[in-house]
């Protein structure tokens, strides 16, 4: 069971909605895309789960962690290193820097919309929930290199965050679950902000141009993206292998060594602010959406492990065009700092 938070605002939004799609013109082309529109209805609450509820001062204590550098050994990194506001939550890298300034196996994920996860993180799905992950970065030598033992120490012997503590937890005792439990509910509030296409599924018909429109039908139709990166957050959280991979990366395969369909899998990444991150893949190994785009068209490496969805789709090039047109309007306008972010208009007022 989940508790939910209630997004600010957004009852309303939601019911414009689906008067808008209510509303729409019937020619039989419009009649799929009219029902594909249904599935993309933003939420109206922030899922939380039972056993680590929302609480300002509990969000406010993990936002000033997320933030500071004293959960790194050397005091020269924070979460917000590799997950910054100002690069969609992630760190605009193909593949995310170690500490001594090489890079690491794999490309840092958005955060965006973390709360609406609900299987495993990590893209092999080796972090069972949320509140398990954070102690990976903090204790990683090559990464924020602070042992958890030291990283309660240090915060214990902090005025201000024994105070931070004590207005989450009810007492000021520092231990590591409180930490994650802390970091947890501050990353849930880490939403997508109101896109062009937003404003389209919620029925302003001019939010975005005809070009996208039509990708929004390859999307769902004849590209079959919608198979998997599937509702308003663009994933189903699960792990396939879209034949990308081809180092000796198994991806999910490492953990589930008699799955054939679970080799070369990895999580399906959310499509918001797509084209304000850069290298794509849990590797970063496609440089940009144009390749993306392409590589579908092509189906990938064809092996026992690939998804049955995906194949050659042989998509003409106004098609491929349509889809980047699509794509694009998954993307804010405006500023992308960390209020707009975390706190947009539609978020708990915390
Ligand atoms: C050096 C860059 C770096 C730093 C610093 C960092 N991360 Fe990450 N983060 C990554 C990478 C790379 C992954 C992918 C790891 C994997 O899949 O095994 C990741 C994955 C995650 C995920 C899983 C997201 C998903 O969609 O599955 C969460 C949540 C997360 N990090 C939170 C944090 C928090 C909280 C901190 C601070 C305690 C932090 N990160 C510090 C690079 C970083
Ligand atoms: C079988 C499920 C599946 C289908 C169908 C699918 N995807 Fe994906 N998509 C994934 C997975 C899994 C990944 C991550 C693969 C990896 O990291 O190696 C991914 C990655 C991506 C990325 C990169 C995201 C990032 O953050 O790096 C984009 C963009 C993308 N897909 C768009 C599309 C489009 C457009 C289509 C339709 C033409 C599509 N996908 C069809 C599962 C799928």
């Amino acid at each position: 069971m989940v508790s939910r938070l209630r997004i600010f605002g957004v009852a309303t939004a939601t019911l414009t909605a689906l008067a808008g799609v209510a509303g729409y013109a019937g020619t039989a082309a419009d009649g799929h895309r009219a029902a594909w529109r249904l599935d993309y209805v933003r939420p109206t609450t922030i899922p939380f789960p039972e056993t680590n509820p929302y609480s300002p001062a509990k969000a406010e204590l993990g936002r000033k962690l997320f933030f500071d550098p004293i959960l790194s050994g050397d005091g020269s990194r924070a979460c917000v290193t590799c997950h910054r506001p100002d690069l969609a939550w992630a760190d605009g890298r193909a593949r995310a820097s170690t500490r001594m300034g090489g890079d690491m196996d794999l490309h840092t994920p958005t955060l965006l919309n973390v709360a609406w996860q609900d299987g495993p993180l990590g893209w092999d799905g080796k972090f069972p929930v949320l509140e398990k992950v954070a102690r990976a970065p903090i204790s990683a030598p090559g990464n924020m290199n602070l042992k958890m033992r030291d990283a309660v120490s240090r915060l214990s012997a902090d005025e201000s965050y024994r105070e931070g503590f004590a207005a989450a937890f009810g007492d000021p005792a520092v231990s590591e679950d409180r930490l994650e439990a802390a970091l947890a509910t501050y990353q849930r509030l880490i939403i997508a902000g109101k896109a062009p296409f937003d404003r389209w599924i919620g029925g302003e018909e001019g939010a975005i141009s005809e070009p996208a429109k039509r990708g929004f039908d390859v999307f769902n139709g004849k590209g079959g993206c919608a198979g998997c990166h599937s509702g308003w957050s663009f994933t189903d959280n699960s792990f396939h292998d879209i034949g990308t991979a081809t180092g000796t990366d198994l991806g999910r395969g490492r953990l589930m060594p008699r799955s054939v369909a679970l080799q070369y899998a990895f999580k399906t990444p959310t499509l918001r602010e797509i084209d304000q991150r850069t290298a794509y893949m849990h590797d970063g190994s496609v440089p940009t959406l144009e390749a993306v785009v392409d590589h579908y068209d092509k189906g990938g490496i064809d092996r026992p492990s690939r998804s049955r969805q995906i194949k050659p789709l042989n998509l003409s090039a106004r098609e491929k065009a349509d889809l980047l047109a699509f794509l694009a309007t998954l993307s804010t306008e405006g500023d992308r700092d960390e209020t707009a972010a975390v706190f947009p208009a539609n978020a708990p007022t915390p």
